[in-house]
């Protein structure tokens, strides 16, 4: 895949209240304070037509298998219509959850396995342009797993108010969310585990930002 100016696609992962999406956006505002194009975007999401199937997915009971594909279809308009268009414009794109957050959760009670998510991520988020491009299965360059400890993410996220179906889900989930995570960081070497226990917003920052050099 061809990309203007060595554009770069980075995920933020982890369970619910992992600090993900703030380390994203400062992680945004890094880049755009040093010049280099970017858009910070997020799953489920991320055009208009994918959040309303957002909407839906965080909202009502469904199998893993019509979430997964609800959610895939998301995936489908954001590579389309943000995610490809913006990295051959050149921007690095900064994405809050993408394929790993599927294969994370959507095995859960399913008996749909990662692989079988990763494979029909291969198979089905294919685009031929009319420039000629082509994209098949688009993974990040670099994703950042935010571990924090189950019990102490789902605390901070029930304490921000508002709360979707995942998040009322019992503790025991909620660790399987993060053994799913943890598994897919050592099976994955464009994941990297950072640890988010007890830790400043600050020194959590430089150490996505240490990653994101050595990638250079
Ligand atoms: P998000 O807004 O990131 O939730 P939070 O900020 O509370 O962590 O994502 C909404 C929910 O969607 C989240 O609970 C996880 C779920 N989700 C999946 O189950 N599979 C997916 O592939 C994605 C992208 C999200």
């Amino acid at each position: 895949m061809k990309r203007k100016n060595d554009a770069k696609f980075i995920t933020f992962e982890g369970g619910e209240g992992s600090g993900k999406s703030t380390q994203g956006l400062l992680f945004y505002e890094e880049l755009f304070s040093r010049g280099v194009e970017a858009v910070h975007t997020r799953e489920i999401g991320g055009t208009a037509e994918a959040e309303q199937i957002r909407n839906l997915v965080v909202n009502i009971d469904l199998t893993s298998m019509s979430e997964l594909l609800l959610i895939m279809a998301a995936r489908y308009e954001h590579l389309l219509k943000l995610i490809i268009p913006s990295l051959q414009a050149g921007k690095t794109v900064i994405c809050d959850r993408y394929v790993d957050s599927s294969a994370a959760y959507q095995a859960i009670n399913s008996g749909i396995d990662f692989e079988k998510i990763y494979h029909l991520h291969q198979e089905t988020m294919q685009f031929d342009l009319p420039n000629s491009a082509s994209y098949q299965g688009l993974m990040p360059d670099l994703t950042f797993f935010m571990d924090i400890s189950p019990k102490e993410g789902i605390s901070r996220a029930r304490g921000r108010g508002e709360i979707n179906k995942f998040e009322c889900f019992e503790l025991e989930f909620h660790n399987k969310i993060h053994q799913n995570f943890s598994l897919l960081a050592q099976k994955y070497p464009r994941i990297k585990r950072i640890n988010c226990n007890d830790r400043q917003v600050d020194s959590i920052h430089q150490e996505v930002l240490e990653y994101y050099e050595s990638m250079k």
